[in-house]
């Protein structure tokens, strides 16, 4: 059986190489893959043949099966092609260039990179500079430099990604948020300083429709004299208007970041129920979008500057989050699954 299973192979591999077009490749799937074909009646069979050739022939029957199908599909596909190649030649064998032309598909930017964007040129629009940095972090950076110390109950508010750098070295992680730039930009620059940083941030948590592990932020900093909390206030209520419309009411709430102080939280009134409340804002009528402060004096000692002469203040926001309120977008994890069903619409 196994010879005739080699014969029925290098039969249908021979006819296949001189196959001239469509309809005889069609007979010869019939021939050898067609329910009356000889390889079909072996595997129909396979159970009457004696229990000590049984597996070795129905393996060898279903790996020829599986061998001659794949032939089948490759020499479909390459015929396709070559009558396409036709059509496009005439008789006399010069191409038509009459025909249409075949439609190239243009790629776009991801809707956080156009987000990232718009969000960036309402902040260079009030005198803001853009600057980027790592996203593989020091300690120092991302924690301790941000009144975060090791020991400290704030770190449980951002579960971490470490990498493993050996014992004795300095500890490095994935930033959990992009605050660690306020640092690194501030000891490399001296006051007035005016900045958004956009970038990815990482966190170790369970994703569901509003929390993925790797998202993007938007940090940005001021740092002068006499800047309070009032241009802190001005900047986002502004900030809020244009990028979602004149009539978005704004509430600043108390909340709690170690490397601000006052720190707050910014929400804007529901765009769905108008701030009567609804399913979106789980019946608040507010909707929270960045947490926010001004800077803390150990901070501003911590880079050298006087926090006696210099004042200043941070926010930081989440660009999918903000996305998904402008869109009615359901779920997080459509941004990042790859699905250009999804994508195409931005
Ligand atoms: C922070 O990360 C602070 N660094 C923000 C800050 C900056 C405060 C400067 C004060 C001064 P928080 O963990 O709340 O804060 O994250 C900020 C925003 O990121 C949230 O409002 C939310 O929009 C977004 N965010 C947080 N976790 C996730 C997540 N898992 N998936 C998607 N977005 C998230």
């Amino acid at each position: 059986m196994i010879e005739k299973l080699a014969d029925i192979k290098s039969k249908a591999l021979d006819e296949l190489s001189s196959l001239a077009d469509f309809n005889e490749l069609e007979a010869w799937r019939v021939r050898y893959l067609g329910k009356k074909s000889e390889l079909t009646q072996i595997l129909r069979g396979v159970a009457s043949i004696p229990p000590e050739q049984r597996k070795a022939v129905g393996a060898s029957a279903n790996e020829l099966r599986a061998t001659l199908e794949d032939l089948y599909r490759e020499n479909k596909d390459a015929l396709k092609e070559r009558a396409f190649q036709d059509v496009e030649t005439t008789a006399k064998g010069y191409k038509d260039v009459s025909l249409p032309g075949r439609p190239i598909p243009l790629g776009r930017l991801h809707p956080i990179t156009q987000t990232v964007n718009e969000i960036c040129s309402i902040f260079v629009a009030l005198g803001f500079q853009v600057v980027e940095g790592p996203e593989v972090e020091w300690d120092y950076y991302n924690f301790e430099a941000l009144n975060i110390p090791p020991d400290h109950p704030a770190r449980d508010m951002w579960d971490t990604l470490w990498i493993d750098t050996g014992s004795g070295q300095r500890p490095m992680l994935l930033r959990t948020h992009t605050s660690p730039m306020q640092i690194r930009v501030m000891e490399q620059t001296q006051p007035p300083v005016r900045v958004v940083v956009p970038g990815k941030v990482y966190r170790y948590e369970a994703t569901d429709a509003t929390h993925e592990s790797m998202f993007y932020q938007l940090e940005g900093l001021a740092v002068d004299e006499y800047i309070t909390f009032a241009d802190l206030k001005g900047t986002l209520y502004e900030f809020a208007k244009r990028l979602f419309g004149e009539e978005r009411r704004v509430r600043f709430r108390c909340d709690y970041f170690p490397f601000v102080e006052p720190g707050v939280e910014m929400a804007i009134d529901c765009f769905i129920c108008g701030g009567q409340g609804c399913r979106l804002c789980s019946g608040t009528g507010w909707i929270e979008i960045l947490g926010a402060g001004m800077v803390h004096p150990d901070v501003l000692r911590r880079v050298n500057y006087d926090p006696e002469v210099y004042t200043g203040f941070a926010f930081g926001l989440g660009l999918e989050r903000i996305h998904m309120l402008r869109y009615g977008i359901e779920d997080i994890r459509l941004f990042y699954s790859n699905d250009l069903r999804f994508l195409r619409q931005f």
